[in-house]
């Protein structure tokens, strides 16, 4: 067999059926996984280049599938207010939260969103990530969600990372329309949503179903527009209180539903019956200092595959490292390491519906993969702090 590139003496860890594979050779072909296995099974194989991963521990690309990449400003201050007593439920109540960034989002450039995001790219980027999810909604009108959007997308074009853009005009009342979230709802499912689409800028439709966001009635309204799109849909559920939000997202089947501290058994079925993945999102949980621990035993019972991510954003989450969100998975949120590695590729590739080309080291997959100085996979989510990334392959390239 011909390839572009062999890589070999590495231990594989391909989150797929072969498991681990130690001393393993990985053909690329086409930007393609061609052939991964024990070096010492490998067919006769020719590459026009070869490389050496020194014994190195491999995994898949990183797959980050919840981001809030792309934002004006920063709220370190609602941060202080918070640590001072203040709960982000008031803070959001009395007019900052969300809208506050819609603010600085709204008055930042194109270039300056662009810049901030990059910046924040590059650390994931330096960890073996290689595919993000970005979100809109700190535009939250057609020209600013846009602006979001275009700036997630041309970041795809700029560094060598796979973007998915999710649309999430529903995650707070617009300024314009305070009191007044239904005739916003109409704007999103009337407007924002079907002009978007039509640009193509949309891969999936998000919402905030909550208290100080949106009814399920409202989300409900969201996805009946997304489902007339022809788009899929991912929600924010069940963060701060239990409004029903996993067994909504399930019943229109919902790619993953995200948060879900409050989710209750009923909630927890109802994903596993629609396939619907668990976003399990630890950096916001820490940052806000909540108790109310997601329900991962009931995860595990019912079959619900977990993922984790870094939810990225200013307000609950500005955590721009996923290994330290694969630690907090399992300090905070009990995950095994294993769990833990599988919620950031297989079962994130997962949550963007990408599972078939993406989140495993197996042939026909896209040869997205990340080489590791440690000496067992456990080291990933173990280290705080410390970046063991040594070699990141995208597409077929060797890109760090
Ligand atoms: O994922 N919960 C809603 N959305 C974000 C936070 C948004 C913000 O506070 O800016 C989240 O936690
Ligand atoms: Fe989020």
């Amino acid at each position: 067999m011909d390839a572009d590139s062999l890589w070999f003496n590495g231990h594989a860890l391909t989150m797929g059926e072969a498991g681990v594979v130690r001393d393993a050779a990985i053909a690329v072909r086409g930007g393609r996984i061609a052939w991964v296995g024990p070096r010492a099974a490998m067919p006769d194989i020719r590459a026009a280049e070869e490389h050496d991963l020194e014994g190195r521990w491999v995994t898949p690309g990183l797959i980050d599938a919840h981001t809030h990449l792309v934002f004006g400003g920063n709220r370190a201050h609602e941060f202080e207010m918070r640590l001072e007593g203040a709960s982000y439920e008031e803070i959001a109540r009395a007019g900052g939260g969300i809208v506050s960034t819609v603010k600085a989002t709204r008055a930042a450039g194109a270039e300056e969103l662009a810049a901030s995001a990059a910046r924040r790219l590059e650390r994931l980027l330096a960890e073996g990530v290689t595919v993000v999810e970005v979100k809109s909604g700190y535009g939250l009108d057609l020209e600013s969600e846009r602006a979001m959007l275009r700036a997630a997308r041309a970041l795809g074009e700029r560094y060598p990372v796979t973007v998915r853009t999710t649309c999430l005009a529903a995650h707070a009342v617009a300024p314009e329309y305070a009191g007044r979230a239904d005739a916003y709802v109409d704007l999103v499912c009337g407007e924002i949503l079907p002009a978007l689409a039509a640009e193509g800028l949309v891969d999936a439709v998000d919402a905030f179903c909550e208290r100080i966001a949106f009814s399920p009635e409202q989300t409900a309204r969201v996805f009946d527009a997304a489902k007339a799109l022809g788009l899929p849909v991912k929600l924010h559920a069940d963060q701060l209180s239990d409004g029903g939000g996993a067994a909504l997202a399930a019943r229109y089947g919902a790619l993953s539903a995200d948060h879900l501290e409050h989710t209750s058994e009923e909630g927890v079925r109802a994903m596993a019956a629609a396939g619907t993945v668990a976003m399990l999102l630890p950096g916001a949980f820490y940052l806000l200092r909540e108790t109310k621990l997601p329900p991962v035993e009931l995860f595990r019972r019912h079959g619900v595959p977990m993922a984790v991510a870094t939810d990225c954003n200013p307000g609950t989450s500005p955590a721009v490292s996923l290994l330290l969100m694969l630690n907090m998975a399992c300090t905070l949120f009990r995950l095994t390491p294993m769990e833990a590695l599988a919620g950031v590729t297989r079962n994130a590739a997962r949550a963007l519906g990408m599972h078939a080309t993406h989140g495993t080291l197996e042939a026909g997959k896209a040869a997205d993969f990340a080489a590791w100085d440690v000496g067992h996979p456990a080291e990933l989510c173990y280290w705080l702090g410390a970046n063991p990334c040594a070699r990141v392959v995208k597409d077929g390239r060797a890109v760090a």
